[in-house]
């Protein structure tokens, strides 16, 4: 049996298991430290109370001989894909179809499987640093994508590059930076993709986090994106779903690839050949916990949730500036990227910052090279948690 070559060319571990993998190496050595973990954004608050009793409710009708349900739909319950097509487009002025929505069971997965239905030849770019998923994604399918550098000087916000590419990853608000695309920067994403013909990934994932209304939630409020843009969006961290796991993927019919001969395919359809062959649908009493996110408790309760985050973020870009830190996002996204301390290697702060403050976070050249020299704090933790860190912090660089 011959093995799929690609994987060689991937780092040894992935980001977030090679940082536990320290973490407990640390903890095993250090066995009376609290280790403070802000380092994968893992929400900490419970689930919203209107959620759990949406749960508890399916759970019952599933022990129930009358209301039991086997295989749902493959892309979604109608009472979901209604609350998400009204919630997040209708209210936002789009509308998206029901059949355009596919519900599942992550963002992490459909990001990682959508590249399943692009040509092994397509050039595919991502801006650098980068959820690393993307990137992993199509080395193991055998494609190296083009890196688009973000820097302090473009506000990690980089424009679209000169060289035209089939595919291109945008994640606004965006992780790892914690930094947010506005509406003109996206209007000349979707310019650029429309006139190169490109497809646009664009994970929304932190839109629940974005709380200036002049910004746009959805690349949706963009005219001309439903041409050229698949959508992603997470339940993870607008509504605490990453240990429930439900997400979903917008996938508009008007969004186009070419086949051998030249001839347009709706990528709609190959999706929804994608989806249900190799998935059976996220679980009931999971999409009935998601679609409780939008009823008028659940809206108030993760809203609230989402705010502690944010007040969280808050404390921590006050907190590092204060330590002499500079610090880009956490105003729309419940991270803060960091200039590492004296010019550290982000692996070399990695380690200082666990030595000397027993903090845990992300260092930036896991995100890749465009990563190195900064450094990711996420806000996901309680608020005692996060001020003790932060008096670490300063004790030790501030
Ligand atoms: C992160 O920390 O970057 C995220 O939690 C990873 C994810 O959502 O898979």
């Amino acid at each position: 049996m011959r093995i799929n070559e690609h994987y060689a060319k991937l780092p040894a571990s992935y980001l977030f298991p090679e940082i536990g993998r320290r973490v407990r190496a640390y903890q095993a050595a250090h066995p009376d430290a609290k280790v403070i973990r802000l380092g994968i954004g893992d929400v900490t608050e419970p689930l919203a109370p209107a959620i759990v009793e949406a749960m508890h409710a399916a759970v019952s009708e599933m022990g129930e001989r009358a209301t039991f349900k086997g295989y749902g739909p493959e892309q979604g319950y109608d009472f979901l894909i209604d609350a998400i097509r009204e919630h997040d487009y209708q209210a936002r002025g789009v509308d998206i179809a029901g059949d355009e929505i596919f519900v599942s069971d992550g963002s992490k997965c459909d990001s990682g499987n959508i590249q399943e239905i692009f040509a092994v030849a397509a050039r595919v770019a991502v801006t650098d640093p980068v959820y690393p998923v993307y990137v992993d994604s199509n080395v193991m399918a055998g494609r190296t994508p083009m890196l688009i550098e973000g820097n302090e000087a473009n506000g990690f916000q980089p424009e679209p590059p000169k060289e035209p590419v089939d595919v291109v990853y945008l994640c606004s608000p965006n992780n790892p930076t914690g930094t947010v695309a506005t509406r003109t920067q996206l209007e000349k994403w979707v310019a650029w993709a429309k006139a190169n013909d490109t497809v646009i990934l664009f994970d929304a994932a932190y839109e629940g986090y974005i709380s200036d209304p002049s910004l746009p939630h959805s690349i949706y409020e963009i005219p001309g994106a439903k041409d050229c843009a698949i959508e992603l969006r997470s339940f993870s961290k607008r509504a605490g779903f990453t240990g429930v796991r439900c997400a979903f993927m917008v996938v508009p019919k008007t969004v186009t690839g070419l086949d051998p001969s030249g001839k347009r395919v709706s990528l709609n359809s190959l999706w929804a050949r994608r989806h249900t062959t190799k998935f059976n649908g996220a679980s009931y009493v999971v999409q009935r916990g998601a679609a409780a996110a939008y009823s008028p408790a659940g809206l108030q309760q993760t809203n609230a949730q989402i705010a502690f985050y944010m007040e969280n973020a808050r404390l921590i870009r006050e907190g590092l500036t204060a330590a002499g830190f500079t610090i880009f996002g956490g105003v729309h996204a419940p991270y803060v990227w960091l200039r590492t301390a004296g010019g550290a290697t982000s692996w070399d702060f990695f380690d200082q910052l666990l030595d000397k403050a027993q903090v845990v976070g992300t260092p930036g050249a896991g995100f890749g090279p465009a990563g190195e020299g900064y450094f990711r704090l996420s806000a996901f933790n309680s608020r005692a948690n996060i001020e003790e860190a932060l008096g670490r912090i300063r004790r030790v660089f501030g």
